[in-house]
């Protein structure tokens, strides 16, 4: 149902890949809620994915970027301020690869031309994308921009690896950024800190399957969708969140509160061996 949140909106919208993205989902439900957006990738992602239609779905431009480029950056500014020929409210910032992780390679023994181009890609890039538009001063006043994270920027989780310091990096740009864009020009910028979710991405982390079952089993509302996902991103880019600024907030269903469930507990104990357990796990109720 759209409610016509975004009405006169545009934007850009950074990491569409295929029908699976969290972008993906944010740019269809932006356009059903009346926004309009042009949508950037890089060129290998452009020639591999699906974004063109997406783009012919959504009416909308596209731009390939490198977002790790200044030179990609700006001219994906300036193609945009000359398409909707006036300045943007929102941008999306939905961009995340490591090669330690693509790779396969352990945390304690990463390739730091690698870890590098992790954190460029994850996190040095969300910096590149607001001082670019910054710089071409590209924004409504009370704009807002989003990035994606995770809760491993502030738990560790087994097999995120070095994507676990690029998203600390990403959150600690958001505050830092924010207080400058916020006070300067009334943008709001925050991160939105999603469940696991099987996308390209997602699929790329090690034991992805058995990390969103437990996270499914210990979060009261079970685990967020990408859909879910985009449905708060939109709430961010309107009018309705005006005074939030500088967060990492939590879409997760409840996981990042949580410390044991019942549901991820009755699972624990089958896999032990229960005649050793000093307290049987018959002692211990478990609801659902
Ligand atoms: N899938 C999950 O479990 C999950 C959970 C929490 C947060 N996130 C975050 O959500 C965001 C989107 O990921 P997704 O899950 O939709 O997967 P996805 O693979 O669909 O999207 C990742 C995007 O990043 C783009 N990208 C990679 N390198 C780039 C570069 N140099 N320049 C520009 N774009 C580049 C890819 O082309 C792709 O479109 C990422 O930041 C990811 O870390 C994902």
């Amino acid at each position: 149902m759209a409610y016509n949140l975004l009405k006169g909106k545009k934007g850009i919208i950074f990491g569409a890949l295929n029908d699976m993205s969290i972008a993906w989902k944010v740019a269809e439900k932006a356009h059903e809620e009346g926004a309009q957006f042009v949508l950037t990738n890089t060129p290998m992602a452009l020639r591999l994915g699906d974004t063109d239609k997406l783009a012919e779905a959504t009416g909308s431009l596209i731009v390939p970027a490198d977002a790790t480029s200044i030179p990609d950056l700006e001219n994906v500014f300036t193609k945009t301020l000359e398409h909707f020929d006036g300045k943007i409210d929102f941008i999306l910032h939905s961009i995340g690869m490591s090669p330690n992780v693509r790779k396969k390679i352990p945390y304690d023994s990463v390739s730091y031309e690698n870890y590098l181009k992790t954190m460029d890609i994850s996190a040095i890039s969300f910096h590149k994308v607001i001082q670019t538009a910054k710089k071409f001063d590209a924004m409504n006043e009370w704009g807002s921009i989003v990035a994606l994270s995770y809760v491993a920027a502030q738990r560790t989780l087994f097999e995120y690896n070095d994507m676990a310091d690029a998203k600390a990096a990403l959150e600690s740009i958001a505050r830092s950024f924010g207080y400058i864009y916020g006070r300067e020009k009334h943008i709001r910028i925050n991160t939105v800190s999603q469940s696991p979710t099987l996308t390209t991405a997602g699929s790329g982390v090690k034991g992805i399957g058995g990390l969103m079952d437990f996270t499914e089993r210990m979060s009261p509302l079970g685990n967020a969708t990408a859909d879910e996902c985009a449905d708060y991103c939109l709430t961010l880019f309107s009018d309705l969140t005006r005074k939030v600024t500088m967060q990492n907030l939590f879409n997760d269903g409840g996981f990042s509160s949580m410390g044991m469930s019942a549901r991820a507990m009755e699972m624990y104990n089958k896999s032990l061996d229960c005649r050793d357990c000093h307290d049987h796990p018959d002692n211990y109720r478990i609801d659902k």
